[in-house]
């Protein structure tokens, strides 16, 4: 299996004939590599909530390769009112995939869609969090979050093998606060997300790591891929 990052809360996973893209936030993405945009052809797309950085490209993308949008219901409501494909879901529910298995979790956040034209919003339910099994490798997507104290039951119910974390303060977790998420969670191998995108959510991913010397923290750079569970 194939985990590439796009920088800010976007990843691509490639499992088999599948390609699954989780918060697909890149033609307004600085980390992005634009160039890159064309040779997308998810065949599902997860979006944590609606927050333009999180929700992003995913109706263009939906729409031009015929993907199935995976997201909570009053966001999947919304997407699927511009004639994209959906399927909603909601917290503590899961759902077998021909990919794998899909449960979301809380996240401690807003959602709702501002449209940029007319600043108009949209409300789009509660934010959510993933939890993916593909072929027995657990992976968790915390999406846009504060420290919240079920990390501990997530950590307990489920081995996790890799969590993607947001460490970029003022919006989520900032680093103190992800090394916690980290002792609930208890996961393999961790990704920081949701960091240096902007100047508000600036973050030293090297000082996360070094506050957890017993975990495997993996800093990615944009729009590089790791190969798992293979
Ligand atoms: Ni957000
Ligand atoms: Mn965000």
């Amino acid at each position: 299996m194939k985990i590439t990052y796009f920088g800010h809360s976007a990843f691509m996973v490639e499992s088999g004939k599948y390609e699954i893209l989780i918060d697909p936030f890149l033609r307004n993405n600085p980390l992005f590599e634009q160039k890159s945009f064309d040779s997308l052809h998810p065949d599902y797309i997860l979006v944590t909530h609606g927050h333009g950085d999180h929700l992003g490209d995913t109706i263009e993308l939906a729409k031009k390769n015929n993907s199935i949008v995976i997201a909570p219901f009053e966001l999947a409501s919304f997407i699927g009112s511009q004639e994209v494909k959906t399927h909603p879901m909601h917290i503590g529910g899961a759902f077998q995939f021909p990919f794998g298995r899909v449960k979301l979790t809380i996240a401690v956040h807003g959602s709702a869609y501002i449209n940029d034209e007319d600043s108009s919003i949209i409300y789009t339910g509660n934010p959510c969090g993933f939890l993916l099994n593909i072929s027995n490798y657990i992976i968790y997507h915390a999406g846009d979050t504060g420290l919240f104290y079920d990390m501990k039951l997530i950590g307990d119910l489920n081995k996790i093998d890799l969590a993607l974390l947001p460490i970029g303060d003022n919006f989520t977790m900032g680093i103190d606060d992800a090394v916690k998420a980290v002792e609930f969670l208890n996961p393999k191998k961790i990704i920081p997300i949701h960091y240096n995108t902007f100047d508000l959510i600036k973050s030293d991913p090297l000082k996360f790591q070094q506050l957890i010397p017993d975990k495997e923290v993996i800093i990615m750079q944009p729009n590089t891929k790791i190969v798992v569970n293979d």
